[in-house]
């Protein structure tokens, strides 16, 4: 037998099936010893490509790999396991991938226990596991999209066999609930809400490595909202290849809108999503969206291409027209709303005229911000197929024009926002310089300004100095102090105890019983006085007597029960408030 266990490898003619309805699976996770012991004192790490599905699956991994007993080491070549968590989309993803395995062979080499892992989208392509297997034989485990979850159960396997494994399925997917997560910023976080997707755009690999369209039910949804807003998160960006498709597999007409606005009311601050398809982008949306201040006005809206008849061989299911009247539709709701695009340039057989009906898109719509790429074939989707006329050298000029455009499109909105003031999300220092801050407006541009660190992760007011089409720069119109102790005051009233104590304190305001006890104790307090200057002992004794059975009903009435162990419950929350005021 050779070194590799081979358990299943991926197949693109079950991955394009869609057949089966997809399970919601509740995971109950289990540590064995044997994974217990072999995490003790060891690092992990996770170098991460792609879009957000990545990121997000990157912070399940972390979740499992934590649970185990593993810690997280930042710099990846420090690590004692190493999982590259791959991305499939375009050729030049993939180069990045074979570049960073070869970073791992000294160590490999040195270190007979260290362990590197791959997973992701590219793994779930047919015949990639054998071809990295056979030319990086430190490659220890492989796995794919449909088992992240699995990622203990892979290593102890790998451990306990002393054999490199490869376990990649394709099938349609199941929806998989209680999983772990280490998430990896503490004020914004990612919510799938929608895995996979069904359309099938003639391009494009995902619908292959990520399995049907298939949404999480609403209540598992808003259950991991809700715990986001009670941690303090600042903003939730809810994520599916194709967001708003979300609830159509449940054929009960829930809907992307149903949603967006129940999470909306949670209170989060700011409410994101991505990636929105145009052709399932309908009238109901753009008005929950204009309806709710917490739901950012920025929309990634892919248009692909500007001409109809590309549209049409990229499997798109929108014209030009129907995509610009949508754009007309969204801008007459939210007059300030900023969308964002992706961009593929020299699709198979883009004629001229095609081309120059993107670039005139581009110049009606001016977007915000563009993603462009240049076309890359993907094996076993259709696009691959087809025989291209057009030579590079014209697809690189078709990119260097439309880039110029879109950078014209970029220029005039940066220039619109000078002199404004927006909300900004403190992201922290910027990478450049220690003393400045950065984070982004509502409308999703990159500000920088002057300002303390503690700031980060609170929403500041900015007023926008310079444009630098890219990134702004600004002036910090927010007393950073008093910035400070607000969020301390809503930190405070978010406490638990303190919730409790609001709770109770509530109920004893309300209660007819007690004000009517409070007042006969009062009454009864008069009494004694009088009572004791009277020197009547005989009638004093009997007044205390009374006073005491008012008391012990009083104390020992439920709703007094509650409110004292809720205060009590709170005065090791307050001694530290106090420690800190002091
Ligand atoms: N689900 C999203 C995005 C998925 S991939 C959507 O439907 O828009 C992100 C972007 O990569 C796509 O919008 C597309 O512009 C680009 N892309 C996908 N496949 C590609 C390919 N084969 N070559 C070049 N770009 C591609
Ligand atoms: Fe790919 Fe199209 Fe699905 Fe987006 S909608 S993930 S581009 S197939
Ligand atoms: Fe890449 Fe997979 Fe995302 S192919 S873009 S990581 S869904």
């Amino acid at each position: 037998m050779g070194r590799v266990v081979y358990k299943s490898l991926p197949d693109m003619k079950k991955a394009r099936d869609r057949k089966e309805k997809p399970l919601t699976i509740k995971e109950d996770i289990r540590l064995s010893n044997t994974i217990k012991e072999f995490a003790k004192g060891k690092t992990y790490s996770i170098v991460t490509f792609g879009c957000q599905a990545n990121v997000r699956d990157e912070e399940i991994l972390s979740g499992y790999l934590e649970l185990a007993g593993f810690k997280k080491e930042n710099e990846s070549t420090k690590a004692d396991l190493v999982i590259l968590n791959t991305c499939a989309v375009r050729e030049n993803a993939e180069e990045k991938v074979y570049g960073e395995i070869g970073r791992y062979k000294a160590i490999a080499s040195k270190n007979k226990d260290f362990i590197l892992a791959i997973c992701g989208c590219m793994m779930q392509e047919e015949g990639m596991a054998k071809k990295i297997m056979g030319s990086y034989p430190y490659v220890k485990l492989i796995f794919g999209t449909h088992n992240v979850h699995k990622i203990l159960d892979l290593l102890e396997e790998k451990i306990e066999r002393k054999k490199d494994i490869v376990d990649i399925f394709s099938f349609q997917g199941d929806i998989i609930e209680n999983l772990p997560s280490t998430r990896l910023d503490k004020y914004k976080a990612f919510v799938n809400i929608t895995y996979g997707c069904d359309k099938f755009c003639t391009y494009c690999i995902v619908p292959y490595t990520r399995g049907r369209e298939r949404s999480r039910a609403k209540e598992d949804i808003i259950a991991e909202c809700r715990e986001l807003v009670k941690e303090g998160y600042q903003e939730i960006t809810l994520l599916g290849q194709n967001v708003n498709s979300y609830g159509k597999d449940f054929h009960d007409g829930t809907s992307f809108a149903t949603i967006l606005e129940e999470v909306a009311k949670l209170g989060i601050p700011r409410l994101r999503f991505m990636t929105s398809h145009p052709w399932d982008f309908n009238d109901d949306m753009i008005e929950v969206i204009a309806k709710y201040p917490n739901i950012m006005k920025c929309i990634h809206l892919p248009v692909q291409s500007g001409s109809t008849s590309m549209l049409r061989r990229m499997g798109r299911r929108y014209s030009r027209e129907e995509y610009l009247s949508l754009v007309e539709r969204i801008r007459k709701a939210m007059p300030d709303v900023a969308i964002t695009t992706d961009i593929i340039v020299g699709f198979p057989n883009e004629t001229e005229e095609e081309f120059q009906d993107t670039l005139s898109l581009c110049e009606i719509v001016k977007y915000d911000a563009a993603f462009t790429f240049i076309y890359s074939p993907r094996n076993g989707t259709p696009a691959a197929r087809m025989v291209d006329n057009v030579d590079d050298a014209t697809k690189h000029r078709r990119f260097d024009e439309l880039l110029k455009v879109i950078e014209a499109g970029v220029v005039y909105h940066a220039d619109q926002m000078i002199g404004k003031t927006y909300q900004v999300l403190v992201d922290g220092p910027s990478k450049k310089d220690k003393d400045v801050l950065s984070g982004y407006t509502e409308n999703g541009k990159l500000v920088h300004f002057n300002g303390p660190s503690y700031l980060k992760g609170k929403m500041v007011k900015v007023e926008i100095l310079e444009s630098h089409a890219f990134s702004m720069m600004g002036r910090l119109l927010d007393d950073p102090i008093l910035v400070l102790a607000s969020h301390a005051a809503k930190l405070l009233e978010k406490e638990d105890a303190v919730i409790r104590y609001k709770k109770y304190k509530e109920d004893f305001d309300n209660d007819e019983s007690i004000k009517a006890l409070l007042t006969e104790i009062e009454n009864k307090q008069r009494e004694m006085v009088k009572l004791a200057a009277k020197e009547d002992n005989q009638e004093a004794l009997k007044a205390k007597k009374e006073y005491d059975e008012l008391m012990e009903k009083y104390l020992n009435h439920p709703v007094v029960i509650n409110l004292n162990s809720a205060t009590d419950e709170l005065e090791p929350l307050l001694l530290e408030v106090e420690g800190i005021l002091s």
